[in-house]
């Protein structure tokens, strides 16, 4: 809800792309768009970014930097969706790769299951419900966390940032891959096109469903620039937070270190 003289209540209000919701609101309607899209999610991200995506998946688990050999190393990804990013570092890593994907979609969850018995990997990624605001696993327990494409969906980012730093290993690195602000004169014009005109009739066309991909694009704007972004993972508690863009900055990679 909103506050009763109309304007956004920074306490209780967010953003669902450009609608003011509240923040308790905001949960079941981001989950009710995840679920619509699971079955044609990947098939749509190979779409709209001409399959970009993989690259920029791949230049985030060459940072995780698994350990190519029986090592263990426990990976947290968290809204996972349906495992791209996991299926990717088990296959970067060696024999002792193990990641957990963690998401509050049970439809991508579903997606994911099925992903992960096609290839053989049931036991190697596994799918767990939950939210990154309330993340159900011990203190201290993973060699990484990931997040890709997840935390601007989450309604209280800086809680989720809190927990990912509570469930990392002292020593272990934090990665998340994210949409960001072009800022390359002509490209931004041509990428504002593309994000509002083309995306949601593309989604129309694949899933029937434009308003979801509406909100895609909507919400990618919504997020905090990369030096903002930066600074939450700071306060967060994370060392030596820092990013890089990729192509001219439609992807940012932040990380941090949980010391
Ligand atoms: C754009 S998809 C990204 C999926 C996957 N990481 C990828 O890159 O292909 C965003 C995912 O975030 C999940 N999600 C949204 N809110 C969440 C929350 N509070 N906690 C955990 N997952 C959440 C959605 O269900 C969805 O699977």
């Amino acid at each position: 809800m909103t506050a009763t003289n109309g304007a956004p209540d920074p306490g209780r209000d967010t953003h669902f792309g450009f609608r003011t919701v509240g923040i308790d609101d905001k949960q079941a309607m981001v989950d009710e768009v995840f679920d619509k899209v699971a079955p044609r999610y990947d098939f749509m991200n190979d779409l709209m970014s001409g399959g970009l995506h993989r690259v920029w998946k791949d230049i985030l688990v060459t940072a995780v930097n698994p350990p190519r050999n029986e090592q263990l190393f426990s990976a947290l990804d968290v809204a996972g969706g349906t495992g791209d990013v996991a299926f990717r570092i088990v296959h970067a890593g060696g024999a002792g790769a193990r990641v957990t994907v963690c998401d509050t979609s049970e439809e991508m969850l579903a997606v994911g299951r099925s992903r992960a018995a096609q290839r053989g990997l049931e036991r190697r990624v596994r799918f767990t419900a939950g939210n990154a605001e309330m993340l159900p696993f011990p203190d201290r327990n993973f060699n990484a966390c990931t997040i890709a494409f997840g935390i601007r969906n989450v309604p209280r980012i800086d809680i989720a940032l809190a927990e990912l730093f509570r469930v990392l290993r002292p020593g272990s690195r934090f990665l998340c891959l994210e949409f960001s602000s072009v800022d390359v004169p002509g490209f931004d014009a041509a990428y504002d096109f593309y994000s509002f005109n083309v995306i949601p009739a593309l989604g129309r066309a694949v899933t029937g469903n434009a308003e979801a991909y509406r909100y895609l694009v909507e919400s990618i704007r919504r997020f905090p620039k990369p030096v903002a972004f930066a600074d939450m993972i700071t306060a967060a508690g994370f060392r030596r937070a820092g990013f890089r863009l990729l192509t001219g900055g439609v992807v940012a990679l932040h990380s941090g270190w949980r010391l």
